[in-house]
Parts: C-alpha cells; structure tokens; sequence
C-alpha cells in the first residue's frame, strides 16, 4: 500500500506549525518573557532556537525524510539495525504520555469555549478564580470535556495525512493567526496597555541566570515539539523535492512570530486592567476570563481567544497521536482506524488518571507530585531534552556525513543548502549536544 503523504508545500508547512503553535505559545511564553527580564529573554529565546533548536530541527526533518519511516524505524532502519531503535521507541512512546495530559487542557479549553458561548464570565476575580477550581475538581465534567477533545483529535487522524491533519491545518491555521493577530490589536489599543508592552518588551538583563536560560532551552525545545518524534514522522510525509532548511526555518519563524503576537494579546490587557499575570492555568482560565468580562465587546473577545486556543491544542494533540499511529501501523500492522482506536484507549486511560488529580485523586503523589505534574514533568523537562540530545548525536556521530548533506542539500541541487551545510555539521555535531547538556546540568544546579 502506498504511504500517505502531504499534498503541498504549504499543506506540509501548515502541519509543522501547526504542530508547533500550541498551548505552549499562548500561556507559557507569554509568563516566562515576564518572569525572566522581558526582551533579554526573547533575545536569549531567539538565539537558542536558531543556533540550538533549528540544527536539531533539521536533524529530526533528515532523519524523517531519508528513511520515509515512522519514528522507531528510522531510527532502526537508518543505524543498520542496531539498539539506537530504541531511542526511536522512546520517541514514539513520550508523546503519548504528553497528549494524554495535553488532551486533558485541550478539554479545559473547550468547556472555556462553551462558557464564553454563553457569556458566563461576568462575576468578580474571586468566583472566576473558584469557578475554574470548581470545575477542574469536579470529577464529571472535565473528563466528559477530555474525552471530547481526545475523540476529535483522533477523528481528525482517522482521516489520514492529506485529508486529515493537512486539510484541518490549512483551515485551521490561517484562522488562528488572524485571530491572534486581532485580538493583539484590540489589546495593545486599551488605555493602560502599556504596562503590558512593559513587561514583555523591557530587557533586564539581570534576570538572565542558569535558571532563565534553562528555562528558555526548554521552552523552545516544547514550542517547537522537538525531541518527541513528531517534526521527524511530518518530515517522512514530506516531498523529497521540498527544501529541509526552508521548511523547518519558516516552521520555526512562524511558532516565534505567533508566540510574541500571543504575548502582545495577553499581557497589555492583563495590565490594562491592573492585573497581576499568573503562569499557566491560572493566566489563562481564571485571570483572562475575569478580563474578558471587564472589557468592552469582551463576551465576543473570549470567544474568539478560546475559539484559537482551542485550535492551537488540537493541531498539536493531532501531531503527537500521529507518531504513534504511524509506528502501529507500519510496524504492527494496524489499520489507521485501528491504530486511532487503541491509541485513544491508551490516552483516554492515562489522562483520566491526569484529569482526577486535580480533584478525587489531588492526595496521591509520585515523588511529591500529582500524576498531571509528574507526567508533565517527566516528559516535558526530562524525556524532552533526552530526546532532542539523542536525535542530534545520533545525526551527527552515526548517520554519514555523506547522506545527511544529500539529503539537506536534495543531492546537491540546492545552492544555499550547500553553503550553509558546514556551519549546520559543525552545530549538529559539537555545539548542540554540548549546549544541551551544559545548559541541562546548569539549569539542574541552580
Ligand atoms: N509545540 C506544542 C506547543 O507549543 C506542544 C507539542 C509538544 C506538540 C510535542 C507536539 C509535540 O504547545
């Protein structure tokens, strides 16, 4: 049977991003620009990802093009058989853990969505804040919303690569965009929105320290979904005749272009109306819904910002389940309709575990954390990083140099791919896995 495929250059575009632009970008970009000295740390934000993130970027975009295959034997097929699958198997298996607990959001997002749809955020800071704890302890109604945002996730990658995630992505993700981009424009326009621009925009460079560094690795490594096995199963739907460096800078162009535009639509209308941020679920399910009810035309403004955070999760929720269904059904010979089924029984299971922690199950804890936090923690700060490392070493000291310049450069035939080929090696093979574990082990000591 021929393997699905992308249809277009934008079709694949679309998917990458698409992948990328997440829940990642619109809360937790946003707070940690604030929390470690504003524009110095996109200044360090950009450097990582261009000089650290775009090689490993390209490194998982060879693996996945060279061998057409899914993430394990890539790995497998492209070291001539040896234990290196394994590597591939951990690739397939943590962004499984993460779409669990990522679906569990996704699924808070909805229900936001439904609340904005009937105008229930009009009460003081104190009932929005109790109303988002009330709902994510009850044991019923986020589960039913996981549930729903896990099913249209594998609805949407039943339908398979083209007719799939690439038709959703090139609806959905234009969309996103625009909507972002108005509703940054409405918030920069509120009086007081300065303090905002403020806090993202003003550099202090005496926040910058091991923490804030680490802190910024990591951030670019899950904004970029690198590391999970997803860029390099993309890839190996991807064209041989498209360009690996034009494709993974434009993705990575337009997850940094989306992050700063979420920032300039969060942040000045948190300030405008003389509020603290908070990090995550709380910027996003309390903080905003209180602002939204305080803003003029703010009913349809949170409509349209859980409209695109919505979106925002499921293109990336469908890039992570695909990893998997792509292992299922070349290596175990699933059917896709197969492979979906089982993979939502699978994360169904765990993220039901994720979603009662914050409720029924909040007193059990692995190693101080509840499941939501531990799973978190384990494969967005640890298995993240020890997959990203892996992939570039495994690219730079046991892939040929010979065919990963044939196939960055499309055999030669690309004049800008050759140039830059030899600072890319040079990256690859020394400064990537160096900056990784230096900035790791910093980032552990402080
Ligand atoms: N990049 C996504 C975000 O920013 C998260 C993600 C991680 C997606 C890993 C796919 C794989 O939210």
């Amino acid at each position: 049977m021929k393997r699905d495929s992308f249809g277009s250059r934008f079709g694949a575009l679309v998917a990458m991003a698409g992948s990328a632009v997440g829940l990642g970008n619109l809360w937790r970009f946003p707070y940690l620009v604030g929390e470690n000295g504003g524009a110095a740390f996109i200044i360090i934000y950009i450097l990582l990802s261009f000089i650290i993130c775009l090689p490993i970027f390209v490194s998982e975009f060879v693996l996945g093009r060279r061998s057409q295959k899914n993430a394990y034997a890539a790995f497998r097929d492209l070291s001539g058989g040896s234990a290196w699958k394994y590597v591939g198997l951990m690739t397939v298996i943590v962004p499984l853990v993460v779409a669990s607990y990522y679906s569990v959001i996704g699924g808070w997002s909805f229900e936001y969505l439904f609340k904005a749809c009937t105008f229930s955020f009009n009460g003081s800071q104190a009932s929005m804040s109790s109303m988002f704890t009330d709902f994510v302890s009850s044991p019923w109604a986020p589960l039913i919303c996981h549930t729903i945002f896990l099913l249209t996730t594998c609805l949407i990658v039943v339908v398979g690569i083209k007719d799939g995630i690439e038709k959703f992505s090139k609806v959905m993700m234009p969309l996103l965009f625009f909507i972002v981009i108005a509703i940054a424009i409405y918030s920069v326009c509120l009086p007081g929105a300065k303090a905002g621009l403020d806090y993202l925009f003003n550099p202090d460079f005496s926040k910058i320290d091991g923490k804030a560094i680490a802190a910024a690795l990591g951030q670019a490594f899950f904004s970029l979904s690198l590391g999970f096995g997803t860029i390099l199963t993309y890839a190996s739907y991807v064209d041989k005749k498209e360009n690996a460096l034009f494709q993974s800078t434009a993705t990575a162009v337009s997850d940094l272009m989306f992050a700063l535009i979420a920032g300039m639509a969060i942040m000045p209308a948190v300030f405008a109306f003389g509020l603290n941020p908070q990090s995550g679920p709380g910027l996003v399910f309390e903080t905003l819904p209180f602002v939204f009810g305080q803003m003029p035309a703010g009913g349809f403004i949170a409509i349209l910002f859980f409209v695109a955070l919505l979106v925002a999760a499921l293109t990336s929720s469908i890039s992570m389940i695909e990893v998997a269904v792509a292992y299922l059904m070349e290596e175990k010979k699933f059917s896709r309709i197969g492979a979906c089924a089982a993979l939502f029984a699978l994360c169904w299971t765990v993220g039901t575990m994720c979603s009662l922690s914050f409720g029924p199950l909040s007193d059990f804890t692995i190693g101080g954390r509840t499941i939501f936090d531990f799973f978190d923690n384990l494969s967005s700060n640890i298995l993240m990083t020890l997959g990203s490392l892996l992939t570039v070493i495994f690219v730079g000291w046991r892939l040929k140099k010979t065919d990963v310049y044939d196939e960055f450069t499309n055999g030669g035939s690309l004049s800008t791919n050759v140039k830059v080929f030899g600072v890319l090696w040079f990256l690859i093979r020394y400064i990537c896995p160096l900056a990784i574990i230096f900035i790791f082990v910093y980032g552990l000591v402080a």
